[in-house]
């Protein structure tokens, strides 16, 4: 982008420049767009790639509201976390901005309790749960379901505040995490629902619903309980579950009024049928829409550009056509210390059908004990004829790779 074309580009205001913000950013930087990245963290690695850096946390409304005044922007956008879909939203509404979202609707989506009302009203199955503010409740809630239960923030993603408790002496830990993690004061705690995972990624226009893809989610275990570890293309589930799967998408988009711009909903399915674990109106923070392109040949961070700047979308922009049979994004982990150097890098990329390898952190990076989402430490999507094959390479790949931290041997 050269500097004169700032002045006649749209500008748009990013909230969050992290990993799961990385896709959006590179499909920004290959328009005509002036990009304005905000995040707290001055390493953050979607840095490099703005025209302009604001190290103001994506959650800080009130001085994200000034910065999007000041840089007089055509649109706001929070891909990949979910807190600031709402600010976008506000700071949208109060500035007259075009918003692919309600202030409503955007209210609804970012708490995991509120969406779930909705959802009671809509019909729509989900996990048993009740409400708790202090270990009293929790502990006859808990006695109520019963154990192995659930205990998460409603207001939090990215599984902080997010613990499994397999019994009593699960619990209170649990809950105190959760609490401590909660903005609202309150925990959600819920029987585990045991079953398949699955992601269905979609985007609505003008108030209908598309599912564009659905994968298979696999997540870790405790400690790391429910961080995601693989996203696969196709699912596995079968033609009537899937169907079931994809209808209760469309149902929960349409419960909290999304008619514009990209979701996610997670589902488990289990021996009752397809559950909503919950919906997130905006793109996933785990490269979803970079497996879609590749998959499907659907430019869904464009779309999501487009969708944040109210531009008109043509229909046929969403229709799918396969252009590989299955396709993995594949999380790496590094083990706990400074990292000094990742090994393997060349070879896992020249294996069939490795498209992309994300380092999310550079040396110097200090990673702490595997817990949640943010302690990922990089990214494989690849391709293959089938799912499984495109699985196995992903998961040969992962293995050639390396963190070398303090402390640690490099390898021969
Ligand atoms: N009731 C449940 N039964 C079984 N597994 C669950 C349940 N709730 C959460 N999980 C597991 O934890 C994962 C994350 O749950 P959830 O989406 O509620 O938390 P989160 O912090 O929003 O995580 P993320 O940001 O990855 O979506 C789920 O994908 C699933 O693997
Ligand atoms: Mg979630």
């Amino acid at each position: 982008m050269t500097g004169d074309s700032h002045v006649w580009a749209k500008r748009l205001l990013v909230l969050g420049a992290g990993p799961g913000q990385l896709g959006l950013l590179e499909a920004a930087r290959q328009r005509e767009l002036y990009v304005i990245a905000a995040d707290r963290e001055p390493g953050a690695p979607g840095f490099p790639l703005a025209d302009r850096r604001a190290l103001i946390s994506a959650e800080d409304e009130p001085a994200l509201e000034r910065l999007a005044s000041a840089e007089e922007i055509d649109g706001v956008i929070a891909p990949g976390i979910d807190w600031s879909v709402a600010i976008a939203a506000r700071i949208s509404a109060k500035l007259g901005l075009p918003h692919p979202l309600s202030v409503e609707s955007a209210q609804l989506a970012v708490s995991k309790l509120r969406q779930r009302e909705r959802f009671a009203e809509a019909g729509l199955p989900f996990a048993k749960y009740a409400v708790a503010s202090r270990g009293e409740e929790a502990e006859a809630a808990a006695a109520e379901l019963g154990f192995p239960l659930v205990v998460k923030a409603p207001d939090r993603q990215g599984q902080r505040g997010l613990a499994l408790a397999r019994g009593r002496e699960e619990l209170e830990s649990a809950v105190e995490q959760a609490l401590a993690a909660s903005r609202s004061g309150l925990c959600i705690i819920e029987q585990l629902e045991l079953g398949r995972e699955a992601t269905v990624i979609g985007f609505s226009l003008d108030g209908r619903y598309h599912a564009l893809a659905v994968t298979d989610r696999r997540s870790a275990a405790a400690p790391a309980f429910g961080v995601s570890l693989e996203h696969a293309w196709p699912s596995s589930l079968g033609q009537a579950e899937l169907e079931e799967t994809i209808g209760i998408a469309g149902r929960a988009a349409a419960a909290l009024g999304i008619e514009q711009g990209p979701s996610y909903v997670q589902v488990i399915v289990g021996e009752r049928g397809p559950l909503v674990v919950e919906l997130a109106a905006r793109l996933g923070g785990g490269h979803d829409a970079e497996l879609v392109e590749a998959a499907l040949g659907i430019e869904l961070n464009g779309l999501a550009l487009a969708a944040s700047l109210g531009e008109t979308i043509d229909p046929e922009a969403l229709v799918p056509r396969a252009l590989v049979g299955g396709a993995c994004t594949r999380f790496l982990v590094a083990p706990e210390g400074e990292l000094v150097a990742v090994h393997g890098v060349e070879e896992a990329s020249a294996l069939e059908g490795v498209k992309r390898l994300r380092l999310y952190r550079e040396p110097g990076y200090v990673f702490t004990a595997f817990r949640s989402r943010s302690d990922r430490a990089g990214s494989l999507l690849v391709l293959g004829p089938d799912q499984e094959r495109a699985v196995a390479r992903a998961r040969e790949a992962a293995n050639l790779i390396r963190f070398e931290v303090a402390g640690s041997s490099a390898p021969d």
